[in-house]
């Protein structure tokens, strides 16, 4: 397919971990893909080797609005559309509540529920004009029920459900679904350096009794945007080893 008739699917944090998997998940589907980075310098390099042509790589810190319409400015102008937009880069400081102070929330909820912000923003008017859209946006196991050392997290991956609900409503008539997945824990690097004992405890807990991998959670994404979820919108979508069943 010529390169300017590919749907175009952007993902945001899509260097390493679950946002790699998904990206190299739609390269195969044939979407021209386009990730960011933020810090990943390294993966990003390494990334950009080997998928050469497949992939267009931009850092972008995506809690900076001036950076993320950089970036839709310039998709918009090489490609002239966006077809979907995986909003999954995300951070953690975990820490007990009355322990973090305001950088440590101001910086999670910047960069996991502002920077979806920024990025919808921008997307939803460019999708509205083509009657097309697929939006995923990865929240977490951690959104839905709380987690010990995470209220900053916690609040904004609950954050992105209720933005997604919304979304969903106010663009199902303009052909754009709206979709979150909740992953559980995942073995990528955020949760590597969880301490060892809790750990074991949070495997304990898990009903399959391992971490999830990126892959897992990688098909979920490639379900929700093809053809065949059409008709699913506004949905939280949990691929977490039935961690919560609800
Ligand atoms: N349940 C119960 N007790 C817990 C606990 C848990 N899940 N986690 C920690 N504790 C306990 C500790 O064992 C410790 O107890 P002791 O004092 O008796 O040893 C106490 O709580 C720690 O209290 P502190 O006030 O010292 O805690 P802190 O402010 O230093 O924070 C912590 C410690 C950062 C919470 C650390 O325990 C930790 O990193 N926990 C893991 C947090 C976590 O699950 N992160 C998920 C990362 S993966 C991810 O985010 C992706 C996703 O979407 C799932």
């Amino acid at each position: 397919m010529p390169v300017e008739e590919k749907p175009v699917a952007i993902v945001t944090g899509g260097v390493r971990g679950i946002g790699r998997a998904i990206a190299e998940e739609l390269i195969n589907e044939g979407y021209q893909v386009l990730v960011t980075y933020c810090h990943s310098e390294e993966q990003a390099e390494q990334m950009g080797k080997l998928l050469k042509e497949k992939v267009v790589i931009k850092r972008t810190d995506i809690s900076k609005q001036d950076e993320v319409d950089n970036l839709f400015d310039e998709v918009l102008k090489q490609f002239g559309r966006v077809d979907i937009l995986v909003n999954n880069a995300g951070i953690t400081h975990d820490k007990t509540f009355h322990k973090m102070d305001a950088n440590e929330w101001h910086e999670v909820i910047d960069v996991n529920l502002n920077g979806t912000f920024y990025c919808c923003n921008r997307a939803i008017p460019a999708m509205r004009d083509r009657n097309f859209g697929r939006i995923i946006n990865i929240s977490s196991v951690v959104g839905q029920k709380g987690n010990f050392g995470q209220a900053n997290y916690a609040a904004s991956k609950a954050g992105l459900l209720g933005l997604t609900k919304t979304l969903a409503l106010e663009n199902a008539v303009k052909g754009i679904t709206v979709n979150a997945v909740c992953p559980g824990f995942i073995d990528t690097d955020m949760v590597s350096v969880i301490p060892d004992n809790v750990k074991t405890k949070i495997q304990d807990d898990i009903p399959m009794k391992r971490f999830g991998t990126a892959k897992e959670v990688a098909r979920a994404v490639k379900f929700l945007v093809s053809s065949d979820a059409g008709y699913i919108t506004g949905q939280e979508l949990n691929v977490n080893g039935g961690l919560l069943t609800h």
